[in-house]
């Protein structure tokens, strides 16, 4: 029998990160490597979110603290939802985890029964399925299409939802797409949900407040207020607050729900790291001047890549609303071959010749469930991506 368990072997690595390890490598190995694989802001923490965390420190706040978070983050946490989101939570009703990731985590592992399926719009994030399998449950998924701007139509949620359905997490900016859905588009998906009081909404709220072009964002308790009793509404300061390595996440939901969340974590990880959850409060609390121009910079990229991509014959690219991805369609070089002589029969063989043949590491369509497609993050400096898409395009050019 073998030493690992079963549940183990129910789900992968993340394909992400093993994109991001070999660029890794590449460039250790003296390669001239640009990767656009990497989910993270370049930008660095904000200086007064910095020293709120050392002030922290330096008052000895580094105990322990309730397993899902200090009461003073949970109230910075409602007082967020209140003024961004109108949406009412009472602290009982929140839960701090080590990052966005944990939240997700714990609220299927607290629901989930073999069985019990969750819907999850294609294409993804890469942790979803994994998530639902690791907890038990049954992914789901449901293809979106690049002539609908990877949204989800209300008629496939509709035919997607059986007695069996227990949650449908909802992303909105999307990861990988940059996808994000309209006041109008939303309503119609919570019209659906409406009629099926079975089924909960696990809506990932992580890039919020990356959007572009005046775009108004809404999550699915705001526009449905009588989803409010089904809904767990997930965000955390990784993503706008460049604090991917503070790793907190948080959520606002039933309190049925998040006493469920609070004991999983009472017995995994405890609390999420006590000066993180004080950056976190100032991230909240403090000055939110940093998001403009930060989003500014995403704007002005996101327009560049999405423009030299579309020059490049065989590539389409939707231009998104939001987050910091495009997810081009290479739908129109499929068969084609690379001077080396690989056949592009997929889109991970043609992320993997990208890579080792022009230094550019992307991450395939199939990874995130819908292709022929990449991702790139356009997190990284203009000049990289200026860089990468010459070379993205030279290699287009080259094949035959
Ligand atoms: C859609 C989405 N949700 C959640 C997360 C998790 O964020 P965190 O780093 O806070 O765990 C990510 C991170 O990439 C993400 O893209």
């Amino acid at each position: 029998m073998s030493f690992l368990s079963t549940t183990l072997s129910r789900v992968k690595p993340s394909p992400t990160v093993a994109v991001t390890t070999l660029a890794a490598e590449l460039k250790a190995a003296g390669r001239d490597v640009i990767g656009l694989g990497a989910g993270e802001p370049d930008f660095d923490t904000p200086d007064n979110i910095k020293a709120a965390a050392i002030a922290a420190i330096q008052a000895g706040k580094t105990k322990y603290t309730a397993p899902d978070g200090l009461m003073e983050l949970k109230q910075a946490i409602c007082a967020k939802f209140e003024r961004e989101n109108g949406l009412k939570y009472t602290p009982k009703q929140i839960s701090v985890g080590t990052g966005g990731k944990q939240i997700l985590y714990n609220a299927l592992m607290a629901t989930l029964n073999p069985g019990d399926e969750v819907i999850i719009p294609a294409p993804y994030w890469v942790s979803y399925p994994d998530m639902v399998l690791l907890a038990g449950g049954t992914p789901v998924a449901i293809e979106t299409t690049l002539e609908n701007a990877f949204k989800l139509t209300p008629d496939q949620l509709e035919a997607a939802i059986t007695p069996k359905t227990k949650w449908f997490i909802f992303n909105s900016p999307s990861n990988p797409t940059g996808a994000a859905y309209s006041k109008d588009e939303l309503k119609a998906l919570t019209d659906v949900l409406l009629k099926h009081p079975h089924v909960w909404i696990m809506s990932d709220d992580m890039y919020e407040h990356l959007v572009y072009d005046g775009f108004e964002f809404v999550s699915p308790a705001q526009i449905e207020p009588a989803l409010y009793d089904r809904t767990l509404t997930c965000n955390g300061v990784s993503k706008a607050y460049a604090m991917t390595g503070w790793r907190i996440g948080y959520a606002g939901g039933p309190e049925v729900l998040i006493a469920a969340m609070r004991k999983i974590q009472s017995q995994s990880t405890s609390n999420p790291c006590t000066i993180s959850q004080w950056a976190a409060v100032e991230a909240l609390n403090g000055t939110q001047d940093f998001l403009e121009p930060n989003n500014a910079i995403f704007k002005r990229r996101r327009d560049m890549v999405v423009a030299a991509l579309n020059a490049i014959d065989g590539i389409t690219c939707p231009m998104p609303e939001g987050a910091f991805y495009v997810y081009p369609s290479i739908a129109g070089l499929i068969g084609k071959t690379t001077p080396a002589g690989t056949k592009i029969e997929n889109d991970e063989a043609f992320a993997k010749a990208l890579l080792e043949e022009k230094d550019v590491a992307v991450v395939f369509g199939a990874a995130f469930g819908l292709s022929p497609n990449f991702r790139i993050s356009y997190a990284t400096s203009d000049e990289n991506l200026k860089q990468a898409c010459a070379r993205i395009a030279a290699f287009c050019a080259s094949l035959s």
